[in-house]
Formats: structure tokens, C-alpha cells, sequence
């Protein structure tokens, strides 16, 4: 492929790259995948106002995300194994990011460290916190992405169990991968990714293993999350951490107005509407589906962000409209990893940046801080 033109060329041609075993990881959703397929089909059914002879010079999507100056409002979610899309993929997506001048979350499960990537980057990035059972671990964790002069925590709240995507059991998920005879061959047809793996010494999860006392092996990927997550986190938790950061706190996977208004009594600085891209509550709305009715309850008093099913500089628009004030991308960044590293994830940006502004113009918008539910047609967005 010669022509990258949009997030679905990146899909096609990380598919064709990356061994099946990690492309299947980042592209598959829990059980039927119902609400992964929703998080991108709803996003469809919504139609936008094309407005005529209205000004469209001087554009801007500038604007902010709990203060911080962004380039269009979009961030990198945190992504667990990004490292295996790629070798060193935290770090190429970092930098991408960096110069395009929108925030990188790390993953808790990264395999590049919390330490890498401040090595190889300038600009604050953000953490993302899994609470475990071992609060000890978690206060080490808050340490060093202090240490790191991390910009914010993302404490993700709906990832106390594992919702099972199926692809992942059959493919045996593991990192590093198991020497199975279906692994072999597959690493063995993709030369691309063998030889950057080669080159690396980053091969299992960079912020756990030598970090967490008796855990060396976190090679049955699901069965260590059982054992280490912790199924009892609580508001007292999402307190107790605040206290320990002492900074911006964000709080990912919110789906409920009720759970949203607890967020949002939290004091913490903005909260994620997100499903977790459809991998974990199999049956959940889609998030942009969910999205307006906690705006309408907590838009006032707490920033609302929204991930789950972006693929289009169309899809971020809607979500705008609807009361986003940021949004996340996963699954666009890391097809683009997988597709042609820091280059792969510079174009995914691109792409969504180009198809956003002019998007934003055919609506007769010229500053994204402007645009509201005016944009959309009346009966076709949810309320
Ligand atoms: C994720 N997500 C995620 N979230 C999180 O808080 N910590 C994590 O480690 C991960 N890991 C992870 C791995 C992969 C492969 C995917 C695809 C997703 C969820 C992620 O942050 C985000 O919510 C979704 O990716 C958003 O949906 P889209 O953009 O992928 O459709």
C-alpha cells in the first residue's frame, strides 16, 4: 500500500504487520463484541448540518484539557502491550504525540517504562493507574511517575475484573510470546516486526516485572491480572490515591450518570465517559451513546472526555458536539503503530486533525471551543 488515506488503510496494513497474536489483542472486543461494534456504528447514525457561504478562513482547534494547551482535543489513551505493536511503540508514540502537541497516557501494562519515556521525552506525559491489591506497589507506582514529572494520573475504575476477549484465549496472549509452533510461524512472516523486537531488550511489561515483589512472570496475562487487580476498589480508594498524587487526577470509564456524579463529587479534574473500547462490559452502551446525559448531569461541575470507537476526525466532532470537551484514541493510534511506528502514529494524528478542521468548516464552525449540539441534525443524536 502506497496511499494512506485514512484510520482503515492503518488497520489493514498494521494487520498485515504486526503478528496475530498482538494485532488480534488490540482489535478485538469482550465476548459478542456488541458494544465494541456499537462504539463505532453509533457514531454513524448520527448526522451532522452542512451550513453554506458562511466564512471558513482562519480555523483553529486549539483549546484545552484540564488546562493543559492542546493542538485539537484529543489525547493518547492508555494502552496496555503497545510495545508489542511495535518495538519501543510507548516511546515512538510518545514523541508522535509530543510534536503534534497532544498528551501521551502510559499504561500501567506498558512495556516500555515509566522511566523510558521520560527519558525519550520532554513534555509532561500522563500515567495511568490500575489499582491493585498491593497498595505498597501502587505507592511506588505514584512515586515514580511523580519522579517522572508525570502532568496527571488516569485512574482507570472499570477494570476491576477482566471482561474475556476471546481471540486472546485462543491465541494464548502472552509477552514475551511463548515459542508455540503457530507463534514461531507467525513471528518468522512478519521480518518487520521480528527484526524491531530484535533490537530491543524491552520485551515484557517494563513497570511491573522486577517491580513487584515474587512477580517475575507475567507471561499468563489474565490469570496474573485476576490475582493482582483488586475486585473491591472503592471511592475510599479513588480518594486515598488523590491524596498520595497530590495532582490533576482523571478518572477513566465512566458509563453511569449516577457513577458520574460520584466522579464528579470526587473533586477530581475530569472523568472519561468510555466502555473501554467495548473490551470489557459486553451489553454496555456505546460510549458516545451514553456521553449527553452525563454531560447534562455533571457537565458543570467536572471536564467530560469521551473514548471508545473513534476513527474519523468526524466521529471527534460528534462527540464535541455533544459536550466532550477532549476526547481519546486508542485503537486509531495503535493501528497506525503497528503500520509504521512513530510515522504510523504522526500520520493517524494527521489524518484526524485534517478530517476534524475541515469537518468542523463544512459546519460552519471556525474554532472548535465553539462548537455545539447546533451541528447536529435534530433526531439523529442521542439526548
Ligand atoms: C486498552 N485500554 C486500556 N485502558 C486503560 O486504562 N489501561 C490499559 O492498559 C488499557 N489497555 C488497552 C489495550 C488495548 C489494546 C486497547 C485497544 C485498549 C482502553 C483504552 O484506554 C481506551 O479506553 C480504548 O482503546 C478506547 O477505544 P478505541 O479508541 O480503541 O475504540
Amino acid at each position: 500500500m502506497t496511499t494512506i488515506t485514512c484510520i482503515e488503510d492503518l488497520r489493514v496494513l498494521a494487520q498485515r504487520r504486526v503478528p496475530r497474536m498482538f494485532y488480534d489483542y488490540a482489535d478485538s472486543g469482550s465476548w459478542t463484541e456488541g458494544t465494541y461494534r456499537a462504539n463505532e456504528s453509533d457514531f454513524h447514525k448520527i448526522r451532522l448540518r452542512q451550513r453554506v457561504a458562511v466564512n471558513m478562513e482562519n480555523r483553529s482547534l486549539a483549546t484545552a484539557m484540564i488546562g493543559v494547551p492542546v493542538s485539537m482535543p484529543v489525547a493518547i489513551a492508555p494502552t496496555g502491550l503497545t510495545g508489542m505493536q511495535h518495538a519501543d511503540g510507548e516511546i515512538l508514540a510518545a514523541r508522535a504525540a509530543e510534536k503534534f502537541g497532544v498528551p501521551f497516557t502510559l499504561s500501567t501494562m506498558s512495556i516500555c517504562s515509566i522511566e523510558d519515556i521520560a527519558a525519550h521525552t520532554k513534555a509532561p506525559f500522563w500515567f495511568q493507574l490500575y489499582m491493585m491489591r498491593d497498595r505498597g506497589f501502587i505507592e511506588r507506582l505514584i512515586e515514580r511517575a511523580r519522579a517522572a514529572k508525570c502532568g496527571a494520573l488516569v485512574l482507570t475504575l472499570d477494570l476491576q475484573i477482566l471482561g474475556q476477549r476471546h481471540k486472546d484465549v485462543r491465541n494464548g496472549l502472552s509477552a514475551p510470546p511463548k515459542p508455540t509452533l503457530a507463534n514461531l510461524i507467525n513471528l518468522a512472516t512478519k521480518p518487520r516486526w521480528c527484526l524491531g523486537m530484535l533490537g530491543t531488550k524491552r520485551r515484557s511489561f517494563g513497570n511491573i516485572v522486577g517491580h513487584v515483589e515474587g512477580v517475575g512472570d507475567v507471561s499468563r496475562l489474565s490469570e496474573w491480572t485476576a490475582k493482582q487487580f483488586d475486585p473491591a476498589l472503592s471511592w475510599a480508594d479513588v480518594e486515598w490515591v488523590k491524596k498520595k498524587w497530590g495532582g490533576k487526577v482523571i478518572l477513566k470509564g465512566i458509563m453511569d450518570v449516577e457513577d458520574a456524579r460520584l466522579a464528579a463529587n470526587s473533586g477530581c479534574d475530569a472523568l472519561i465517559v468510555s466502555n473501554h473500547g467495548g473490551r470489557q462490559l459486553d451489553g454496555a452502551p456505546s460510549s458516545i451513546e451514553a456521553l449527553p446525559a452525563i454531560v447534562d448531569a455533571v457537565g458543570k461541575d467536572i471536564e467530560v472526555w469521551l473514548d471508545s470507537g473513534i476513527r474519523s476526525g468526524q466521529d471527534i466532532l460528534k462527540a464535541v458536539a455533544l459536550g466532550a470537551r477532549g476526547t481519546m484514541i486508542g485503537r486509531a493510534f495503535l493501528y497506525g503503530l503497528g503500520a509504521m511506528g512513530e510515522q504510523g502514529v504522526t500520520k493517524c494524528l494527521e489524518i484526524l486533525r485534517n478530517e476534524l478542521d475541515i469537518t468542523m468548516a463544512f459546519c460552519g464552525h471556525r474554532d472548535i471551543r465553539n462548537v455545539g449540539k447546533d451541528i447536529l441534525l435534530p433526531g439523529t443524536f442521542p439526548r
